[in-house]
C-alpha cells in the first residue's frame, strides 16, 4: 500500500504546522484581541503522549517535517520535552519552531539541544514604542530572544514581519537592513482577514507586489531558492546574504503547492488554514482508537483537503484566529 498522503487534487501532505496552545503572552492587533480570555481549557489539549503518537501515525504516511506553533509555542510548559521526542521519531526529518521570541533567551539553547534547528520570529517593528503598540510586548525581550537563538546555532533565523500600510510599511527598508546586518532571512507577510481581528488588520493590507517593486528601486534583486521555503516566494539582495520571502496568500496565492496540514492544540486536525474543514482526532485518541483505525483517519481526512482558501472571495468566512490555528 503507498505509504504517503496525496490529496484529491495530487498534493503531497508532508508538513505538520503543530499548535501546541493557543494561549499567548502577547496580543497582535492582527492576531488576538486585547483582553481576549476565551481559550481552550489546558484538560482539552493534547497531552505529550497523544501528540507524539499523532505524529507518529503522520510520519509512518510521509509527513517529514513539523513546526511547533501556536499562539505561544514558548508557553507550553516543558516544550522542550516535547521537542526532544518529536526529533526522536525516526523519519522526521525537520523540527521547526514558530515563535514571537518573547521567552526565547531562557529556552533557545535546551531547544537547539532538543533537536530544533531553525526558528522564524515575529516581529513587525524595530520601534520599541511601535512593536509595544502592535503587540502589547517589549521588543527588548524579543531583541535578546533572538541574539539567544544565534548564540545557540539556530539557523536560519527567519524574521516573520506582518506588513501592514501606515503602521509599520515605512520599516521595511529598515528590517533588510537589520537582517542583512545580522544574517537572518526576512519573511514579509500580507494580512489575512483569520478573524476579527485579522479582518480589522486587512483594512492596512498592503499588496507585497508593490513591496517588491518599491525594494526593486533601493536594492538590486534577483530570484533565490530557499530549502524549505514553503509558501514564500524568494528574493535575494545581490551582494549580500540577505534572503527575503514574500508571503502572498492574497495577491499571489499558492494553494496549488500547499503541502500541509494543522493539528490545533484541542486535537483539531484543520485541513486548510483558511477553511474551516476540521477532523477533531482528540475524541477518537480518548476512546482508544487504533494505530490503524487513525492512519485511516488521516488519510480520509487528507482527501478532504480543501482546493484552496477563499480569503479574497469570502473574507468574513473564518472566524478563528490565527493564535487557534496555528499560524
Ligand atoms: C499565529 S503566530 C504563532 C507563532 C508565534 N506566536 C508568532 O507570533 O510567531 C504565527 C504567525 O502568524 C502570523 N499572523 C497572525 N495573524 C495573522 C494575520 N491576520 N495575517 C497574517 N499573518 C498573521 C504572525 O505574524 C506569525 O508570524
Ligand atoms: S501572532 Fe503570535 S505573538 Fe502575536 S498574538 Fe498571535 S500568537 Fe501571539
Amino acid at each position: 500500500m503507498d505509504k504517503s498522503l496525496v490529496d484529491a487534487f495530487g498534493r503531497q501532505i508532508e508538513y505538520v504546522r503543530l499548535s501546541v496552545t493557543d494561549r499567548c503572552d502577547l496580543r497582535c492587533t492582527y492576531c488576538l484581541p486585547r483582553g481576549y480570555r476565551d481559550f481552550a481549557e489546558p484538560g482539552d489539549w493534547l497531552t505529550f503522549d497523544e501528540i507524539e503518537r499523532v505524529m507518529r501515525v503522520f510520519t509512518g504516511v510521509g509527513v517529514r517535517r513539523v513546526r511547533l506553533t501556536g499562539g505561544e509555542p514558548l508557553t507550553r510548559h516543558n516544550l522542550t520535552e516535547l521537542a526532544a521526542r518529536l526529533h526522536a521519531l525516526p523519519r522526521l526529518e525537520d523540527l521547526s519552531l514558530s515563535t514571537n521570541g518573547v521567552q526565547l533567551r531562557k529556552h533557545a539553547h535546551a531547544l537547539r539541544q532538543a533537536g530544533v534547528q531553525r526558528v522564524n520570529i515575529g516581529l513587525g517593528s524595530l520601534r520599541p514604542g511601535r512593536f509595544s503598540a502592535i503587540t502589547g510586548g517589549r521588543l527588548d525581550r524579543v531583541l535578546e530572544g533572538l541574539a539567544a537563538a544565534k548564540e545557540a546555532g539556530m539557523h536560519p533565523i527567519k524574521i516573520n514581519m506582518v506588513v501592514m500600510k501606515g503602521i509599520n510599511d515605512d520599516e521595511i527598508e529598515d528590517m533588510v537592513q537589520f537582517c542583512i546586518e545580522r544574517g537572518f532571512t526576512l519573511r514579509l507577510i500580507e494580512t489575512m482577514p483569520m478573524g476579527a481581528t485579522g479582518r480589522t488588520a486587512a483594512e492596512h493590507y498592503l499588496d507585497l507586489q508593490a513591496v517588491r517593486q518599491r525594494l526593486a528601486e533601493t536594492f538590486d534583486l534577483l530570484p533565490a531558492v530557499m530549502p524549505g521555503g514553503g509558501p514564500a516566494r524568494y528574493m535575494q539582495i545581490s551582494g549580500t546574504n540577505l534572503k527575503i520571502g514574500f508571503i502572498t496568500p492574497l495577491s499571489q496565492h499558492f494553494c496549488e503547492t500547499c503541502n500541509r496540514v494543522r493539528l490545533a492544540a484541542d486535537g483539531t486536525l484543520y485541513l486548510c488554514l483558511g477553511q474551516n474543514d476540521k477532523v477533531e482526532l482528540r475524541p477518537l485518541l480518548r476512546q482508544g482508537i487504533s494505530d490503524a483505525e487513525l492512519e485511516e483517519t488521516l488519510r480520509a481526512a487528507i482527501a478532504r483537503k480543501p482546493k484552496k482558501h477563499e480569503f479574497r472571495e469570502q473574507p468574513q468566512k473564518i472566524v478563528r484566529f490565527m493564535s487557534k490555528t496555528g499560524g
